[in-house]
């Protein structure tokens, strides 16, 4: 059995992530490909119980190295009871967020140094490789009014806070954003910067060629 395709899909607050990461899923299932959608912080219980309590807003303060730990825990479990097993038997894993989510936020944006965040992520990762990424751009404050558009639009007429990360300075999410450009220049051979402001169907156009230059061609349904 050939082992999957492993793509993850990264940016700041409000870019769209999760609406592509479902499309792709989707125009893979019709070609025949099994996906396996899923987030971080979360996608097996464990990450889930660590999502809650990372992005609780009544979890006191605490410093980017704790921080990059929890994700850390969260994503260890994830990858030995999701992706792998997904990857090996041949399923093309979605992430909605994944490492470089925390060299942006914990590294670049949060000040923890890049070595520190280097380290956990090769111990979290042993010899998983990621085989594409998809970094959807967007003006930091395009991407927070976005975010609390559709908050609002979740619960009308409710006050709900923002969560801890969508909550900090815009200076901090503009460090995030050069965080992620900076992740793609450095890898230009696994990571693809797509604009966010587009319609989600142009982006959704952009992010297939990418997957079809990148990891093609498709495999195909059987008597396809
Ligand atoms: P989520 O509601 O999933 O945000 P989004 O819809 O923007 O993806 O919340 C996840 C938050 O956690 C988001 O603000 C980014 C942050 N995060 C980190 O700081 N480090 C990480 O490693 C990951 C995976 C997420």
């Amino acid at each position: 059995m050939t082992r999957g395709k492993f793509i993850t899909f990264e940016g700041g607050e409000g870019a769209g992530k999760s609406t592509q990461a479902k499309l792709l899923a989707e125009r893979l299932s019709s070609l025949g490909v099994e996906p396996v959608l899923t987030r971080e912080p979360g996608g097996s219980p464990f990450g889930e119980q660590v999502r809650d309590f990372i992005l609780s807003p009544s979890t006191v303060a605490h410093t980017p190295l704790a921080e990059a730990c929890l994700f850390s825990a969260a994503r260890t479990d994830h990858l030995d009871h999701l992706i792998r097993p997904a990857l090996k038997r041949g399923a093309w894993v979605i992430c909605d967020r994944f490492t470089d989510s925390t060299r942006a936020y914990q590294g670049a944006a949060g000040g923890l140094p890049e070595k520190d965040v280097l380290t956990l992520e090769r111990l979290v990762l042993g010899a998983t490789a990621i085989d594409l990424t998809l970094v959807l751009d967007l003006d930091a404050k395009a991407g927070l009014t976005r975010a609390s558009t559709r908050r609002t639009a979740q619960s009308p007429g409710a006050f709900i806070q923002a969560d801890t990360f969508e909550a900090r300075t815009l200076a901090f999410h503009e460090r995030l954003r050069q965080g992620f450009l900076a992740i793609a220049k450095a890898e230009p051979q696994r990571v693809v910067v797509i604009d966010g402001q587009q319609s989600p169907l142009h982006i959704a156009e952009q992010v297939w060629a990418a997957v079809v230059a990148r990891l093609g061609p498709m495999p195909l349904a059987s008597g396809a």
